[in-house]
């Protein structure tokens, strides 16, 4: 049975204490490694993330899952310019990559008997974890800030979720659903602190070694807030690299939006740039919603993750975010601004050309968003 691990102190917990972190503040990692033969005999297997179930944290005779998948995963990677593929990640049930996450989570809590479960985002994670709730039987509680779009929350209601908008940040929302989870006992089902999330979202890595004829590109553009792509795209190449069937780790280069930038600004430091264009000062509102983190749990461990992809941390403007939409739009592909800026970012960085294999990461559907919001 796997197990979580504290990153700062080593103290490990059985998943069944559904502690969400350690005593001493610490976020966990979950120790687990996938079945040695996880990566042979994929043909025949499902055409979603779950023919990966190997290398997943679920016991061979487990079937749990198959009432809770939706189907999740397998999303195209398409043409998107020399050199440049795009993967439409938010081909999802829910309409963003979180499902990846989800389902794994969602399944790991019902296996271990949750009824009730409390979760907290900017709107994505939330839809899914309560599209997969639903499905699993458990009933959901979402916090959200109150800025969230309306779209996500609509969507949240249908899928019956009980939603608490709090006015303030989304830190705020994640400390009301802490007050929550505290208070009442119910599971909490954070994509941020549970890194059984994270064995969801490391199957992005998974398929595009696989979509690349069992190769890997030069360089994967993602957006990041709390880092669940980021963390779990990391873990699954670092999984491929250990089972042999690659060697190479593909550069990560993570993308914030230039007014909410900790992670930028804190990578600028650590490599002694100059602030550049991240904002000085608090945290402003950005189109990007998704990834408007002011003070990401996972910071240090998001660091280390670029760092040792000899990746970098680049920042999108909101006009060129806006700018990203549309162009994405025009060309049959619309995406939300979070998802946008991506784009955006790489744009900004490489100036559009001269950069070897990439892969940009799209991640959250344009329905969710009413069209560029930022547009002049
Ligand atoms: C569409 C979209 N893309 C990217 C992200 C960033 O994910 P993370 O905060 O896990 O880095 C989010 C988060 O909500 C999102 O909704
Ligand atoms: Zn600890």
């Amino acid at each position: 049975m796997s197990r979580y691990r504290c990153r700062s102190c080593a103290s490990e917990y059985a998943l069944d204490e559904r502690a969400w972190r350690c005593r001493c503040g610490g976020v966990f990692d979950l120790l687990f490694e996938p079945a040695d033969d996880a990566f042979a005999e994929l043909d025949g297997q499902p055409w979603s993330l779950w023919r990966y179930r190997k290398a997943l944290p679920f016991s061979r005779s487990a079937t749990g899952w198959e009432q809770v998948t939706l189907g999740e995963g397998a999303t195209p990677l398409v043409p998107g310019g020399e050199n440049l593929l795009f993967k439409l990640d938010f081909l999802m049930p829910s309409l963003s990559f979180k499902d990846r996450g989800s389902v794994v989570l969602v399944a790991k809590a019902a296996e271990l008997g949750v009824k009730r479960l409390v979760a907290d985002s900017s709107g994505n994670a939330g839809t899914s974890i309560a599209a997969y709730a639903t499905r699993a039987g458990i009933e959901a509680e979402v916090f959200v800030p109150a800025a969230t779009s309306e779209k996500k929350v609509a969507q949240l209601r249908g899928y019956g979720a009980t939603v608490r908008r709090v006015e303030g940040t989304r830190a705020d929302a994640a400390a009301a659903a802490i007050d929550r989870v505290e208070t009442t006992g119910s599971f909490y089902a954070s994509h941020v602190y549970n890194p059984l999330f994270h064995q969801g979202t490391k199957t992005f890595a998974f398929e595009l070694w696989e979509q690349l004829g069992r190769s890997l590109p030069h360089t994967v553009v993602l957006p990041a807030g709390n880092g669940t792509l980021l963390v779990g795209a990391s873990l699954g190449f670092a999984e491929l690299v250990a089972a042999g069937l690659t060697e190479r780790l593909p550069r990560l280069v993570a993308v914030q939006a230039e007014r909410c930038a900790p992670l930028a600004r804190a990578w600028r430091l650590e490599h002694h740039l100059e602030a550049g264009d991240v904002a000085p000062g608090p945290p402003q509102e950005t189109a990007a919603e998704g990834i408007a983190i002011a003070e990401p749990p996972r910071l240090r461990q998001m660091l280390e993750i670029v760092d040792q992809s000899d990746g970098e941390v680049v920042t999108a403007s909101e006009d060129g975010i806006a700018e990203a939409r549309r162009e994405l739009a025009a060309r049959g592909i619309d995406v939300e601004p979070t998802a946008a800026a991506a784009y955006a970012g790489w744009r900004e960085w490489t100036g559009a050309k001269g950069a070897p294999s990439t892969v940009i990461a799209l991640t959250g559907a344009g329905l969710k968003s009413p069209f560029a919001p930022t547009a002049g």
